[in-house]
């Protein structure tokens, strides 16, 4: 039985009650998901900058077969009451909420910072002061920006290129620091590039897995910036789902106070994605089969490959990636082909 299966056992013969910030978001959303299914008990927090009430009404839909429950607090993450309403009684916080974008960071670093930074230290204070048992919470491999080396890890020096990634950084050393100082266990989790259902497609910092299975079920281009062969690591949401629960329950003390890399390990191609993509969709869209996306010049500052080493969090937290590129996209392209197209878009 793997690590994953074990806890899962365990926490649905011994329900425990969490918190998720960034609940109706993309990520947030499917931890929502899995741990009702696994019938926990889970208060969301979320102020709907980015999130959708949909989401949390597709996470919740297993509450009553599994017995969990979710109960949704309204609120900002730079309000500090409504952190503590959210964080009462609770086992685990599981921190997603954030303003998840390196071109709004590049626009409005002062908003960025107040909501990822400020809100960072609401939220964990408040699960100090609540007595949570442990904070799990997402960081980026934005972190790394343009450190030399490919795969990254965990020890290489951070050389963030954005005011985002410095929010991250910065979530870090709050980490470890409420850790030392005040006993509350932590674990960051530095996610690659996250697909799979709820990832929005839509505004204008859309990530390019449902921004290019929208435009290709809307008959629009695909855009590649550069010859195609930049390379990025395209983690399924569920294997993140999986990371989060691992950190949250890691019985070793010494596993927690650090952060991980959270990625399938594996190098995509964007020409290679494209592909992928479109096999995806060919057998109910035949009329794919022969569309090529359209290159355009490199784009400034864009980092030429991005893959994450797993090793730290596959000895540490016992988490294996299930998912590849293709097994991901299948298991989300019924999703995408029924939530991605506007209404209007299908009549046409
Ligand atoms: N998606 C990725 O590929 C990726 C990669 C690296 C890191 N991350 C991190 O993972 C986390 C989740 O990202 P996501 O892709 O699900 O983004 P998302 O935008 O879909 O979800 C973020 C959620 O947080 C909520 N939120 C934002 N500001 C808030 C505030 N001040 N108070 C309360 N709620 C607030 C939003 O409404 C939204 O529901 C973020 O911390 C992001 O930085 C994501």
């Amino acid at each position: 039985m793997s690590r994953y299966e074990a806890v899962r056992t365990n926490l649905r013969n011994n329900p425990r009650r969490w918190l998720v910030t960034g609940a109706a978001g993309f990520i947030g959303s499917n931890i929502t998901k899995t741990l009702v299914e696994l019938g926990q008990h889970v208060v969301g927090l979320d102020n709907f900058s980015s999130g959708y009430q949909r989401n949390i009404d597709q996470a919740v839909a297993g509450a009553e077969a599994s017995g969990g429950s979710f109960r949704l607090v309204t609120g900002d993450i730079e309000d500090l009451a409504a952190c503590r309403d959210a964080c009462a009684e609770v086992d685990y916080v599981v921190h997603q909420a954030a303003i998840a974008s390196v071109p709004r960071s590049m626009e409005d670093p002062i908003g960025v910072t107040r909501c990822n930074v400020d809100g960072f230290v609401n939220i964990i204070t408040a699960a100090r002061d609540a007595g949570a048992r442990r904070m799990v919470y997402a960081s980026s491999c934005a972190i790394y920006g343009d450190a030399p080396g490919t795969p990254k890890r965990e020890e290489d020096e951070p050389r963030s290129l954005s005011p985002y990634a410095v929010t991250k950084q910065v979530n870090e050393l709050y980490a470890a620091v409420y850790q030392r100082a005040f006993g509350i266990g932590t674990v960051g989790l530095r996610y690659f590039n996250v697909f799979g259902p709820r990832q929005d497609p839509d505004g204008p910092y859309a990530a390019v897995i449902p921004c290019w299975t929208r435009n290709m079920l809307m008959d629009e281009p695909c855009r590649i910036y550069g010859d195609g062969q930049t390379t990025r690591d395209f983690v399924y949401v569920d294997d993140v789902v999986q990371a989060n629960i691992l950190a949250a329950l890691v019985e070793d003390e010494a596993a927690t106070g650090t952060m991980y890399n959270v990625g399938s390990g594996v190098p995509t191609s964007l020409v290679d994605l494209y592909g992928a993509i479109r096999r995806a969709l060919v057998d109910t869209r035949p009329e794919l089969a022969g569309r090529e996306p359209i290159f355009e010049p490199f784009r400034a500052g864009d980092v030429r490959h991005s893959r994450a080493d797993v090793s730290k969090a596959r000895a540490q937290l016992g988490f294996e990636p299930q998912f590849s590129i293709e097994s991901g996209l299948a298991a989300c392209v019924d999703w995408y082909a029924e939530n991605l197209i506007p209404r209007s878009a299908e009549l046409v």
